[in-house]
């Protein structure tokens, strides 16, 4: 019987790669039974990039800049996957809107962390919109990624408490704590096959997960 292949596993970066990192760890510690297969960032100048760098994996940057639209970019970076044979796409930071080049070849393969409880604050701006409205809390989101901008359905959510005294830094800053945690479970869920895109939906053991995924504290 032929051994059985860890999934390979890509992640698609554009700055400082701490949630790469988190997942490189998990797969060094076997906590996440994958391959790191390859680091692409459309930013050649990224933090993230040398840190993947440095650990010997491959990488590649693909600048956005040098095509003329993101269908153009997407399919360059859909080239990079392919060749290196990806099964799963992680998005960690990565600040490009993707296209359905991408998207639609690996629906149900692709995630991505958001740092906000989505549906709540899709976009930029996370943490300040959430102190601003007056909240009392806010967190992570590990979700599908579908071609609507962060409204994939949710996997995962690590909720934190807004204090009196948070700014949109300190909040940012015990958030992505939290989302070092979650994001490696999420991607353990999708891996090891006990979540899938349905329509719509993430579904768990037959169930239909509620709109914030999992939570997990
Ligand atoms: C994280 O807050 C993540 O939720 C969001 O972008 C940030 C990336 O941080 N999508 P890092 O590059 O992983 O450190």
């Amino acid at each position: 019987m032929s051994p059985c292949k860890d999934p390979r596993i890509a992640i698609l970066i554009s700055g400082r790669g701490s949630n790469m990192v988190s997942i490189i760890e998990a797969c060094d510690s076997n906590f996440l039974k994958a391959k790191v297969c390859l680091v692409i960032s459309n930013n050649s100048n990224a933090e993230g990039l040398l840190a993947a760098k440095a650990t010997g994996l491959p990488t590649k940057c693909i600048d956005h800049r040098n095509y003329d639209n993101r269908e153009l970019f997407d399919g360059a970076v859909l080239s990079a996957l392919t060749k290196a044979k990806t099964e799963f796409v992680l998005l960690a930071g990565f600040m490009r809107i993707l296209t359905p080049i991408i998207i639609d070849p690996f629906l149900g393969r692709l995630i991505n962390i958001h740092p906000s409880l989505l549906p709540k604050y899709p976009g930029l701006n996370t943490h300040q919109r959430a102190i601003d409205a007056g909240d009392k809390e806010a967190g992570a989101t590990v979700h599908f990624v579908t071609r609507e901008l962060d409204n994939g359905p949710a996997i995962a959510q690590t909720r934190v408490p807004i204090l009196p005294t948070d700014t949109a830094e300190t909040l940012a800053k015990k958030i992505l704590k939290k989302e070092h945690q979650i994001y490696p479970l999420g991607v353990q869920l999708l891996i090891e096959k006990k979540i899938a895109l349905e329509g719509n939906k993430a579904i768990m053991n037959g169930c239909v997960l509620p709109e914030t995924g999992i939570i997990h504290e």
